[in-house]
C-alpha cells in the first residue's frame, strides 16, 4: 500500500497509466450492477469545482519542519469530551465550553468537578440513547446522532451571556447563562429544514450569521461533499427583530468555519472543499463583494480571531497530486468512488493520510504563524484553534481530547 501512495504522488506516473487503468474499470462498475461500491446508496453527482492550483498553492504555502505543534503541544482531558468541536470560553472567562459528538455543550469547572453538562439541544436527549462514552466519536453514534443532536459551533454573545449554537440537524439555537436545554431560533429557511448548520458568529446588531454546508448531505453523509465538489452551501442570517432567517449567499463548497473581523465591517469563513478562506464585505464601498483571502493546502474548518485581530483556521493537511486530479476531472471520480472498494482504501490510495496544521492569518491572507503536528501526536483532524488567556486550545471533530499549546 505505502508503495501505491508513493507511485501516486509521482505525477508522472498519474497522469498516464493511473488514467488508463480507471478506464479499465469503467464498462463494469459504471453502472454498480452490485451496489458494492461506497457511494452507492446516494445519487452521487461530481462536479467540478473551484479550487486553486495545488503546485502553486503548496510552493508558497511556510512549513513548520520541525512540527512545533507535535513536539510542544498536551494532549488534554483525554477520555473525558469525544469530538469536542467548539470551544468557546464565557464572559467570566470560564471554561472551555465544548459541544461534544454525544450531544451535549459540557463545560469545564476546574480539576475539582471536572466537566459538567451545560446544556443539549433537543428534549429528545437522553442518557440511555445518546451517551456514548469515547464510543460517541464512532459509526456507533451515527444513526443517534440525528436525533441527540451534534452542536458544531458555540459563541456567546458578549453582551447578554447567553451561548449561541450552530447544531448539525437542530439548526441555530440559543440557551442562558445558566444552561439546560436550548430554545431553537432557525431551523428552517425559504420554507425548507436547514441540513446542516455548522458555525456561527453574532453582529453587534444582534444578528447570527451562520453557515449550512449542504442542502444535499448531512453531517454524517459530509464525505460525500467533498467527493462531489457539490456547491449547494449558503451563509444564512438569523435577524432576532423578526424572528427571520436570511439567504445571505448561496452556491459555496462546504461552507464551515465562520468569523466577523474586529470593526464587523467583513467577515471571513471557509470553505472545506475549495481548501479556502473567503471575505465577504458587510460595509464600505464593497459591501457585498466576496474574495478569496487565502487558499490553504489543506481543508479547512474553523476559524477564530484573536485579541489583536488576526486569525486562526484549523487545517487537516494537506491536499495531494493525485486527489487534485480527480478534483479537476468530475467522471473520473464518478468512476473511482463507484469501485467495489471500501471508502477508506479509496481515500488511502488518494494519498489522503492527514495531520494537522493550523495557521494565523490576517485579514487580507498573509500567513503569520504555521503550526504542524505532522505525526498526529497531539491532534488529529483538527477543527478549531481558539487563543485565550496565552493559550491555544485545539478542538477536533473525531477524537476524545483537546490539544493546547502555550501561545504566543
Ligand atoms: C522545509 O522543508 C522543505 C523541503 O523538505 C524545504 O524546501 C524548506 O525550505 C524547509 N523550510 C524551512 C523553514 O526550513
Ligand atoms: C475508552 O475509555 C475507556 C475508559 O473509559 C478506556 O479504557 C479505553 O481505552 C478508551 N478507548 C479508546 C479507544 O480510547
Ligand atoms: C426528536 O428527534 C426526531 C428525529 O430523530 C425529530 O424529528 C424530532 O423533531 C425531535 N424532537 C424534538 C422535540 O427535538
Ligand atoms: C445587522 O447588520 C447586518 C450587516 O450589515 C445586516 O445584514 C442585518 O440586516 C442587520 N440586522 C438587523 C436586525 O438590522
Amino acid at each position: 500500500m505505502e508503495k501505491r501512495i508513493n507511485l501516486l504522488k509521482d505525477e508522472t506516473f498519474l497522469q498516464h497509466p493511473f488514467v488508463v487503468a480507471i478506464i479499465l474499470f469503467l464498462g463494469l462498475v459504471m453502472m454498480d450492477p452490485f451496489h458494492l461500491g461506497p457511494v452507492s446508496e446516494h445519487e452521487f453527482r461530481p462536479v467540478k469545482h473551484d479550487i486553486a492550483p495545488y503546485h502553486q498553492v503548496m510552493k508558497n504555502w511556510p512549513r513548520d519542519n520541525i512540527s512545533r505543534l507535535g513536539l510542544h503541544g498536551k494532549s488534554e482531558f483525554k477520555n473525558e469530551v469525544f469530538g469536542p468541536e467548539s470551544l468557546e470560553f464565557d464572559n467570566m472567562g470560564h471554561g472551555p465550553y465544548a459541544g461534544l459528538a454525544d450531544g451535549r455543550i459540557v463545560r469545564w469547572m476546574g480539576e475539582e468537578l471536572g466537566w459538567e453538562t451545560f446544556a443539549v439541544v433537543t428534549s429528545n436527549w437522553t442518557e440511555k440513547l445518546c451517551f456514548r462514552d469515547n464510543d460517541s466519536t464512532t459509526a456507533k453514534q451515527w444513526k443517534h446522532e440525528k436525533t441527540c443532536g451534534r452542536p458544531l459551533g458555540l459563541r456567546f454573545d458578549k453582551v447578554s451571556g447567553d451561548l449561541y449554537i450552530a447544531d448539525a440537524y437542530y439548526g441555530l439555537l440559543v440557551v442562558g447563562p445558566n444552561g439546560g436545554l436550548a430554545t431553537p431560533l432557525a431551523t428552517h429557511v425559504e420554507g425548507k429544514p436547514i441540513l446542516f448548520a455548522n458555525d456561527l458568529d453574532i453582529h453587534k446588531n444582534g444578528s447570527i450569521f451562520f453557515t449550512d454546508t449542504s442542502k444535499r448531505y448531512n453531517r454524517v453523509a459530509h464525505f460525500f461533499i467533498l467527493l462531489e465538489g457539490e456547491a449547494t452551501g449558503r451563509l444564512l442570517r438569523y435577524d432576532p427583530p423578526t424572528k427571520t432567517t436570511h439567504v445571505v449567499l448561496d452556491g459555496l463548497a462546504f461552507p464551515n468555519g465562520v468569523q466577523f473581523s474586529t470593526d464587523q465591517s467583513f467577515l471571513l469563513f471557509t470553505e472545506t472543499t475549495n481548501c479556502r478562506l473567503m471575505k465577504l464585505w458587510l460595509e464600505g464601498p464593497r459591501t457585498g463583494n466576496v474574495e478569496v483571502v487565502a487558499n490553504l493546502p489543506g481543508f479547512p474548518d474553523n476559524v477564530r480571531i484573536n485579541e489583536k485581530g488576526q486569525f486562526w483556521i484549523a487545517i487537516d493537511c494537506c491536499r495531494t497530486a493525485a486527489q487534485e486530479v480527480l478534483s479537476h476531472n468530475p467522471w473520473l471520480r464518478n468512476i473511482y468512488f463507484r469501485l467495489p472498494i471500501r471508502m477508506s482504501l479509496l481515500a488511502r490510495v488518494m494519498g489522503m493520510r492527514m495531520y494537522t496544521v493550523i495557521s494565523l492569518v490576517d485579514e487580507n491572507g498573509k500567513v503569520l504563524e504555521v503550526l504542524e503536528d505532522r505525526e498526529g501526536e497531539v491532534m488529529k483532524l483538527v477543527s478549531e484553534v481558539k487563543e485565550e488567556n496565552g493559550k491555544l486550545w485545539i478542538g477536533t471533530v473525531a477524537h476524545n481530547h483537546i490539544a493546547t499549546l502555550p501561545y504566543p
